[in-house]
């Protein structure tokens, strides 16, 4: 049987390569259920990421299907694989190296999914996978983050550190957010205490902080260690931390699937304490132009794959 998916065969067109293609429907592997995808998420950077072109030995695997985060309805599920059922509502966060969630249907590690609330729409839990997981895991598990310590949030605006901001409020910190003039009054809806426009104020006159989230890199990341308290961590997601602080723990990482902690994050839109940002929502028909779209998003955009 045959589906509709968005496929990329050419890092060098980025986003203006990504085709809308019929694909054969994916099978089901020993611990993988099949999915499938009402809604999926995409993150602009993974076009520039090994993990799209080539598996796990370095072969090259296009034409690849990129997004990764995905709410569904479990279709099938492969031979020993416990712990859902067809039928079952779900969201989560699919390997890097393979196809992905810009399709109708995906097979991936059902250990990389959790239960997905009847009352929460297919299109958030879809935006909250890389996000809210790339937050939780920053500030909590690398982070160690404390109630009463200070926290630069770069990019407060954008998709993880809305997350960010929000999470660290609720662990009882004090968030100082970053980011474009045009996201200041975002930011500080997303809960941040006070907010640093990084083209036009100075980052230095925040003193220093006991946590840099950084999601921006280069300079902004080598002048945000500076402002580290000594036993205060940076915690990076854009590459290997250029600059460490001194006494201190420089920890970069890369997001990984947790059923436990996606329940948690869900538990947090429901009730509340969590919003997602979402910017714009397109059709599987409508992916390529809404990628490709030349304003300036706010938010995540999240592909309906299903009505
Ligand atoms: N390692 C991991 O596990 C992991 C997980 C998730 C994301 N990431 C990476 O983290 C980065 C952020 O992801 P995201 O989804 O949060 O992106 P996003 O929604 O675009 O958010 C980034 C925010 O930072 C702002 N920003 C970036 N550079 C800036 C600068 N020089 N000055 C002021 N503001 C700046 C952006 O504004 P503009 O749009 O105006 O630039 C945007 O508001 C991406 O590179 C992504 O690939 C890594």
């Amino acid at each position: 049987m045959g589906m509709k998916a968005i496929i990329v065969k050419d890092q060098a067109a980025g986003t203006t390569g990504m085709k809308l293609a019929e694909r054969p429907e994916p099978q089901a592997a020993i611990n993988d259920v099949v999915v499938q995808v009402h809604a999926a998420g995409f993150v602009n950077t993974e076009l520039g990421w090994p993990s799209t072109w080539a598996d796990r030995r370095d072969q090259d695997r296009t034409p690849s299907i990129p997004g990764h985060e995905l709410a569904g309805v479990v279709t099938a599920l492969g031979y020993g694989t416990t712990g859902l059922s067809v039928g079952q509502r779900v969201f989560g966060l699919a390997d890097w190296h393979r196809d992905g969630t810009l399709a109708e249907y995906v097979a991936m590690e059902a250990r990389n999914l959790a239960p997905l609330p009847g009352d929460v729409d297919f299109t958030v839990g879809a935006s909250l996978p890389i996000s809210g997981l790339t937050a939780w895991q920053g500030l909590l598990l690398h982070g160690r983050l404390q109630a009463g310590q200070s926290v630069l949030a770069h990019g407060a605006g954008g998709a993880v550190g809305s997350m960010v901001t929000q999470l660290a409020r609720e662990v009882g910190a004090y968030v100082i957010g970053t980011g474009r003039a045009a996201d200041r009054q975002k930011a500080l809806d997303f809960g941040a205490n006070e907010f640093i426009d990084l083209d036009n104020d100075a980052l230095e006159d925040v003193g220093s902080v006991d946590l840099v989230f950084d999601v921006i890199g280069g300079d902004i990341q080598k002048r945000s260690a500076a402002l580290i308290h000594v036993g205060g961590t940076l915690v990076t997601i854009v590459g290997p931390a250029e600059a460490r602080p001194v006494d201190g723990l420089a920890v970069d990482f890369v997001v990984e699937s947790d059923r436990a902690q996606l329940s948690e994050i869900v538990q947090r839109v429901r009730d509340g304490r969590l919003r997602t940002n979402i910017g714009a929502v397109a059709s599987l028909d409508d992916a390529v132009a809404a990628f490709n779209s030349t304003t300036r998003r706010a938010g995540k955009t999240i592909i309906r794959v299903r009505p």
